[in-house]
Parts: C-alpha cells; structure tokens; sequence
C-alpha cells in the first residue's frame, strides 16, 4: 500500500507528536547493546523530519529523553546525551537550508552545561526558519512541566498580579513550555506499547492516538504516511455528537 499518494493534503495534522520507542529491544534482539539502537533511532528521526517537512505539517515533536530517562545507567545517559548534541550540531545546517526551526521543551537546566549551550546555539541559528517546528522534548515529562507551571502561577498569586479568581485553562496552558505551540492533533508510538509515559499529557486532551508495533529503529517515511493515513479517517467530535460534527462540516 503507497500511504503517501492516499493522504489528503487539505486535512493534514497540524502538530505530530511522538514516543520514538523500542530502540532497546531492536538493538538486543539482534544481539547488541542498547546504544547501537539509539544510534540507529537517529535514521528514523531523520526520515520522521522529512516526512513531515515534505507534506508541510507544522509541529513535530519528539520524545528523546524523559525526565524519568535520567535513571538508566550512566554509559546509556552519556551516550543519549552525545548522540542528541551531536545530531543537532551536524544536522543544523541541513534544517536551515529545509527551514525547519529547532526548539526544545523539558528541564533544559538539568543538562550537562556544554550539551545545553550547545543545544541553545542550534535553537539561535534556526529561530528564523518558519517552516517544519521541530520541538525535541529533552528531560521532559508532564508531571513535572505542570508542577512547574502550578509553582509558577502560585508566586504570581503571592506577589497579587494575579488572582485566583483569574485562573482558567488558557493561564494553564500559558504557563507550560508548550504555550505558544497548538495542541497535538496526533500522537504516534512504536514499538507495541500503548501507553502515553508522563508525555503532553495536558496537551494531549483530544489527540488522536497512533499505535505501531514497528520499533522506533525500523520507522521509516511509510509508516509516518499511514499514521497520517489513519488519523484522516477517525471523526474528531470533541465532546460533541456525530451529527453536530457533520452539520458543522458542511
Ligand atoms: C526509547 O527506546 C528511546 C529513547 C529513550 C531515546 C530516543 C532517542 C533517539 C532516537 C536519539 C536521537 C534523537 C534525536 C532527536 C537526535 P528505549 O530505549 O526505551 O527502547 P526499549 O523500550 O526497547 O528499551
């Protein structure tokens, strides 16, 4: 089946989010270590971004490391350090000549200090690209991003420039690093798990969700096509009926 040719260029997902999954076990099933897996999930990142530049999504983001991620062992956390700095500086120019802009959501504080100031360059030199965003989620997890957004808001209160009265769900969400990128219309995860693992899950209310037992090393362009493919037939109802979501269509 050719995905591609099947997709309807007027109704495509405004934001892709996915949970690039299944590294591990592709790398131990074939007999080698953990990293060799990572280092073949970059292949996959690589298609994944071309895929989505090339139909002209506007938001893909990426799970690459969970705050959670911090507890694996250190050669492992080392070694997704390195591989996720040395990707971004090698592929920064390829993104500006594609105008794809770099951007980064998570606890970038808690980065080793070169990988952070590395990661600020390449956001700098692709800020003025306005093509694909490509939002990579490092030390990222939910739980923590809403606890820092409620810690916030609650010194906003203290300090009077804002009541609790005010509080709605947009001071919520403007206090989340997602605050000036749209919800995910779609979330994609590999590798057979079906669970969403602390990632947007605010943002994620009305996303439509994508299951794949391809791990994340063997994802290729096809299987972003048929994602897309899948997330075109569901009917989006938000909490309405069928029939409202028809009538309003027509
Ligand atoms: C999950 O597989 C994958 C990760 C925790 C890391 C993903 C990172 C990359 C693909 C590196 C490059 C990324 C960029 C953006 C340049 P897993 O290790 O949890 O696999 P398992 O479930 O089989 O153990």
């Amino acid at each position: 089946m050719i995905w591609k040719e099947r997709i309807d260029r007027s109704n495509l997902p405004t934001h892709v989010a996915i949970i690039m999954d299944g590294n591990g076990r592709w790398a131990q099933e074939r007999g080698y270590n953990r990293i060799y897996g990572h280092q073949h999930g970059v292949d996959s990142v690589r298609e994944a971004t071309e895929a989505a530049a090339e139909l002209g999504i506007k938001y893909l983001t990426l799970y690459a490391f969970s705050t959670e991620n911090w507890n694996r062992p250190s050669e492992e956390v080392e070694a997704l350090m390195e591989l996720l700095v040395d990707t971004i500086e090698k592929e920064t120019p390829t993104l500006n000549k594609n105008n794809v802009r770099l951007r980064a959501i998570g606890d970038l504080a808690r980065l080793p200090r070169m990988t952070k100031e590395k990661f600020e360059r390449c956001m700098e030199e692709t800020s003025g690209n306005t093509g694909l965003n490509l939002v990579l989620a490092i030390s990222y997890s939910s739980r923590w991003e809403i606890t820092a957004a409620v810690r916030q808001i609650a010194a906003e209160v203290l300090s009077g420039s804002l009541s609790p009265e005010q509080i709605n769900e947009q001071v919520v969400a403007e206090h989340l690093n997602t605050k000036d990128i749209p919800d995910p219309d779609l979330l994609i995860r590999t590798s057979g798990e079906q669970r969403i693992s602390n990632f947007l899950l605010w943002q994620m209310a009305y996303s439509e969700l994508f299951f794949t037992d391809v791990n994340w090393p063997d994802f290729r362009k096809e299987q972003f096509y048929n994602a897309i493919y899948s997330y075109q037939h569901r009917e989006r109802r938000y909490g309405k009926t069928s029939e409202q979501i028809t009538r309003f269509h027509r």
